[in-house]
């Protein structure tokens, strides 16, 4: 098996960025990526930390709007119609999940599709179905910029994906399948598959991306030499861990007949997890760009 490292590979990436970003003429203004959070959901919390020490590595500036629990939607359209008239902001995005009595859908069309570097908007979501220039969901587009890096073949392979959520299951299928793209076969599962594990089985490559703590954990279930993609992140107590927690995620990573089995896999964590966030800090500064240029 070898590691599809995505510490390594965001890395790469962030440190071109920042050098992108420093070429910038002093006197123009810096990207921005503007975040809002409503409520104090903690795994949120942990994200947005990731995103924003990511964007100051790298030089983008982070400004978090955080709004308490008890707003409703006409409180956040305004937050968001604020921020889409800001020429300072590139990128917009509102941390999900929303509070259930908030309407997510009326949320994420509000913002614009030009600052919509989530790549959550209708709009958006129509432009990558039809292979024009968007912006990707960033865990989609950074399992993307992770396969690519690898070399990893995809046209005419069997790709199945395991989970089928709006933001990492159903546009990666899109992302997989494009003919002029990745140009893969593509499978999608969800709990009623039937012969769920004849599908596996048939997998080039495998991604897990259904929020079961180590679904994956038989390499019987494998075909011999598969890539796999695993989404999950799972925190498992450990009381030999300074934190009292470990990550694990949908596969089991560290069963030594998968490692036989499988000619890649991405380990968690340090594989999709950095990725998500590199594929988030090229699309704000692909949105900074555009905006700059006047493209979109
Ligand atoms: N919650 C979990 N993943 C994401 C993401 O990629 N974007 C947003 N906005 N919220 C999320």
């Amino acid at each position: 098996m070898k590691l599809l490292d995505g510490k390594l590979v965001s890395q790469k990436l962030r440190d071109q960025l920042k050098k992108q970003i420093s070429k910038l003429h002093p006197n123009l203004d810096k990207p921005h990526l503007a975040v809002v959070l409503v409520g104090d959901n903690q795994s949120s919390k942990v994200y947005i930390k990731q995103k924003e020490k990511a964007c100051l590595e790298v030089g983008i500036k982070f400004t978090l709007y955080q709004m308490t629990s008890n707003v409703d939607t006409s409180d956040i359209l305004s937050q968001i119609d604020q921020i889409n008239n800001d020429p300072l902001i590139h990128g917009l995005i509102v941390q999900l999940p929303l509070p259930k009595n908030i309407n997510k859908d009326l949320v994420i069309s509000r913002i614009s599709a030009q600052k919509d570097v989530d790549g959550f908007h209708p709009e958006n979501i129509g432009k990558l179905l039809l292979n024009k220039n968007t912006f990707k969901p960033a865990t989609p587009y950074g399992i993307e910029l992770l396969i690519k890096h690898y070399q990893i073949p995809t046209q005419g392979q069997h790709c199945v994906i395991l989970g089928k959520s709006l933001i990492v299951g159903q546009p990666l299928a899109n992302l997989m399948c494009l003919e002029t793209g990745l140009g893969a076969t593509v499978t999608c599962c969800d709990k009623n598959t039937k012969n769920m594990r004849e599908i596996i089985k048939m997998a080039d490559i495998l991604v897990v991306a259904v929020g079961k703590h180590h679904l994956i954990n038989d390499a019987n279930w494998l075909k011999p030499n598969v890539v796999i993609i695993d989404v999950g992140i799972h925190k498992i107590n450990d009381k030999t861990k300074k934190r009292g927690f470990r990550l694990e995620g949908d596969v089991d990573f560290h069963n030594p007949s998968i490692q036989d089995k499988c000619a890649y896999m991405t380990p968690v964590p340090g594989g999709v997890g950095p990725m998500t966030v590199a594929g988030l800090l090229q699309n704000t500064y692909q949105g900074y760009q555009e905006q700059k240029n006047g493209k979109m």
